[in-house]
């Protein structure tokens, strides 16, 4: 791995995993990376919980309903934690954003060592708050299913021109 830009086009939505299974200190390593990820005022309003286990994932598997979900040996769930987050003075409130960061540090970092990953944000979050007895301040915010890719292709990037989304001022 040479550039940002390799390991950022390395990286795209894998929705096809290998049965092997990947080593809680690789999971490790990856979210030690990624956990640099900066947050507004550095409040790190986020739990990340690492589901490998056959009995909990089978309960991630009951929020988010996709046969290639299933494949994936591990699932990270990403909680914002609204309390513990910097608010603006009109009220927004940053957790959304900081989990995403982090979101996106953990995708690039497992990207860069050689395992796939996916966003996933259409689950059913009262669920997960049932299943693992989640607090109210803990808000599930995004899946991440993990896992040696099934094939070694990655597919082309398809995004709108820079012309359509770039203006300068
Ligand atoms: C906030 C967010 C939510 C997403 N939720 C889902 C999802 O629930 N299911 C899914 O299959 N992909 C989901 N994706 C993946 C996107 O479809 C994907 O990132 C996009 O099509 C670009 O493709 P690429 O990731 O391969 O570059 C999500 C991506 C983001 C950033």
């Amino acid at each position: 791995m040479n550039s940002f830009e390799e390991l950022v086009l390395k990286r795209y939505s894998c929705r096809d995993y290998q049965a092997r299974s990947v080593d809680r200190a690789l999971v490790s390593q990856i979210i030690e990376t990624a956990h640099f990820a900066p947050s507004a005022t550095n409040a790190q309003p986020w739990r990340i919980y690492v589901i490998d286990s056959p009995e909990n994932l089978a309960k991630v598997r009951r929020a988010y309903h996709r046969e290639w979900f299933n494949a994936a040996p591990v699932v990270l769930m990403l909680c914002a934690l609204k309390n513990k987050a910097w608010t603006r003075a009109d009220g927004k409130n940053h957790a959304n954003i900081d989990v995403a960061i982090l979101a996106d540090h953990l995708t690039l970092a497992a990207a860069d060592k050689g395992l796939g990953t996916c966003w996933v944000c259409n689950f059913d979050a009262e669920l997960l708050t049932k299943y693992f007895g989640l607090d109210s301040d803990c808000e599930p915010v995004v899946l991440l299913p993990m896992g040696y890719a099934a094939t070694d292709e990655i597919p082309a990037k398809k995004r709108k021109s820079l012309s359509e989304i770039v203006e300068y001022l």
